[in-house]
């Protein structure tokens, strides 16, 4: 039996349903002794600005029980230097390149950036990073609000046609409202979640354990409620879901597809076991031999209630 694995996010055509979670992968050279770079279904980049970004002073990370919590602060080399000095490794892959951005400010950047990422065609698709907790528009996140996600998607939408991704914040009442809005608005797939916002205090000291106070929390804490996320909003919209949140093995991507996601990111697993996406993806092929499923597609959303 050779069962199929492979699936459909807009216009991309991935082996398998297994990428990488932005941020978590560097820029996946930081893998290659690891793992074949190549078996990935994907490559989500870590987050890329227009300007180069020197993140946040340190501590910037700490474990916390089952996840940890992070406040990288978006370092990056910039756009010009991301194209310079990274995209070169990335392309020689044959993997589709997922590039994250994400703006300083207004919408503008995301227009200057999607329309630069437009024009090279070694990159597959743009997922846009409206949820990063370091990067707010006035006092919120641009996901955290409807009309403002529709807004800079739409005016993403309308400089790009590659296959554009919207990544939604958990930190939410209604997310399926917001990934709504990114549908409404052209986004041909949403991925969540992103880092649930969290803090964690040292009483020795009495301080912060990372510098930026509080930071986003991710890894197996926070699995169930992205879980319920994807399924909230799977049965919501038509596009695809691709999830994430504390996958580290091949029965928690499951879960992820049974709610309702068409593809799965690894992201804090990276860190932990860095040839997780490897031992996933194999993983989910016996699965479906096992189980005597001859296309992944039918799991996708086959939650029995
Ligand atoms: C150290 C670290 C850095 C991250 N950087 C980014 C980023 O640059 N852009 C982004 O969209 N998400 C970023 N994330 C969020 C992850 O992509 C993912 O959405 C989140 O961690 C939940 O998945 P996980 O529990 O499997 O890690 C980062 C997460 C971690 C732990």
């Amino acid at each position: 039996m050779n069962p199929n694995l492979k699936v459909n996010i807009g216009k991309l055509n991935l082996k398998n349903p297994v990428l990488v979670a932005s941020g978590t992968f560097g820029y996946a050279e930081e893998f290659k002794d690891f793992i074949d770079l190549k078996k990935l279904g994907a490559i989500v980049t870590k987050t890329i600005t227009l300007n180069p970004r020197k993140g946040n002073p340190p501590p910037r990370t700490c474990e916390t029980p089952a996840g940890m919590l992070n406040s990288i602060g978006l370092e990056n080399p910039g756009i010009e230097g991301f194209l310079k000095e990274k995209l070169p490794f990335l392309k020689k892959l044959g993997v589709p390149i997922i590039v994250s951005i994400a703006s300083e400010g207004g919408q503008e950047e995301f227009i200057t950036l999607a329309k630069r990422l437009d024009k090279i065609k070694e990159i597959s698709a743009i997922e846009l990073n409206i949820s990063c907790p370091n990067i707010k528009e006035s006092a919120r996140l641009i996901s955290q609000d409807a009309k403002t996600t529709y807004k800079v998607v739409k005016a993403a939408r309308s400089v790009t046609r590659k296959t554009l991704i919207t990544k939604l914040s958990p930190n939410v009442t209604d997310i399926a409202e917001i990934a709504l809005a990114a549908e409404r608005a052209g986004s041909d797939a949403v991925s969540l979640v992103n880092t649930l916002a969290g803090m964690s205090i040292n009483v020795k000291t009495g301080k912060p354990k990372i510098a930026a106070i509080a930071g986003g929390l991710s890894g197996p804490a926070i699995r169930p409620v992205a879980v319920r996320m994807v399924w909230e909003v799977y049965q919501k919209i038509k596009i695809p879901v691709i999830g994430m949140g504390g996958i580290i093995d091949t029965e928690s991507a499951l879960e992820f597809l049974i709610a309702g996601a068409s593809a799965v990111s690894i992201g804090t697993a990276n860190f932990i076991n860095p040839r997780s996406t490897a031992e996933i993806i194999s993983g989910l092929r016996d699965y479906i031999i096992q189980n005597k499923i001859s296309d992944i597609n039918e799991l996708v959303g086959s939650l029995r209630v």
